[in-house]
């Protein structure tokens, strides 16, 4: 569905649970430059047990593009759709640029965060040397077009068993970037490269969190998990084997089995 958030045509998936919306509910946030399809097998693991929202963050999936933002407009769009699904408060489960717009979201309204799931991410904001990768992938979306970008980009995601042996998993991630609005991939790209540091505030996090990490992720790896989990009070981390950066497609099976778990012990509470 998609409603008015900030002025945006907000594209989300509200999954109740069985019974009825809950007071509270599981929102994914997804990575650059995905959209909330890459939530598919999680959302549908928690069918029935819990409310789930996945949504199309702006300039990604079938949310529009809306020309140059910073990236705190991320933020302001999630705390704007928990306002417009009157959810007081969800437990945030970000992968990657999902998890910076998680932790900064914990940091500006911790009154709204039931419990974090931070997926191959990090707090750390871009140095220069990320910056000016950023520069180059602008130049080259420019140059050769979004298609180009979105082969080479999949590949730098996933690991190299997954791209030889899982064509099928390759192959949906090229057309989950490929179909995002051009503008929108570029945009973000700006965007990501003024966020914030958030390793200061990671310490003040009161709400259970869950971190889990790709063995093998390149882009946001283990040390920087190892990193927040060391400064985040009572948090657990969970290495999964077998994955690169997008452990929730890579190694589902024991992504899920972790979510799930720290789902329960929430709903305990
Ligand atoms: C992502 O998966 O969201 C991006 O790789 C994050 C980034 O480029 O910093």
């Amino acid at each position: 569905m998609e409603d008015l958030v900030n002025t945006l045509k907000l594209s989300y998936n509200d999954s109740p649970n069985s019974t009825s919306q809950a007071s509270w509910g599981v929102v994914f946030i997804h990575g650059f430059p995905f959209d909330q399809t890459m939530w598919a097998a999680q959302v549908s693991a928690l069918k029935g047990r819990c409310r789930t929202i996945a949504y199309d963050q702006r300039g990604h999936g079938k949310t529009p593009a809306t020309g140059p933002y910073l990236f705190e407009s991320l933020v302001d769009d999630l705390i704007g759709l928990l306002d417009h699904l009157k959810l007081q408060q969800a437990v945030l489960c970000g992968l990657s640029m999902g998890g910076y717009v998680a932790l900064r979201a914990a940091e500006r309204n911790p009154e709204r965060v039931k419990g974090l799931v931070l997926c191959d991410t990090k707090s750390e904001s871009d140095p220069d040397a990320a910056r000016l990768n950023r520069a180059k992938d602008l130049a080259a979306i420019r140059k050769d077009g979004l298609n180009a970008f979105a082969s080479a980009f999949a590949r730098r995601t996933l690991t190299a068993a997954t791209v030889q042996n899982n064509p099928q998993i390759l192959a949906g991630v090229e057309k989950m970037i490929a179909s995002n609005p051009v503008q929108g991939v570029e945009a973000a790209l700006v965007a990501l490269a003024t966020r914030t540091d958030t390793t200061e505030s990671l310490a003040k996090i009161k709400a259970p969190t869950l971190i889990l990490v790709g063995e093998q992720d390149p882009i946001t790896p283990p040390a920087a998990s190892q990193k927040m989990h060391e400064r985040i009070v009572g948090s657990t981390l969970v290495q999964l084997p077998n994955a690169s950066h997008l452990s929730n497609l890579e190694n589902t099976e024991a992504f899920n089995a972790a979510l799930l778990s720290f789902l329960q012990t929430i709903a305990a509470r």
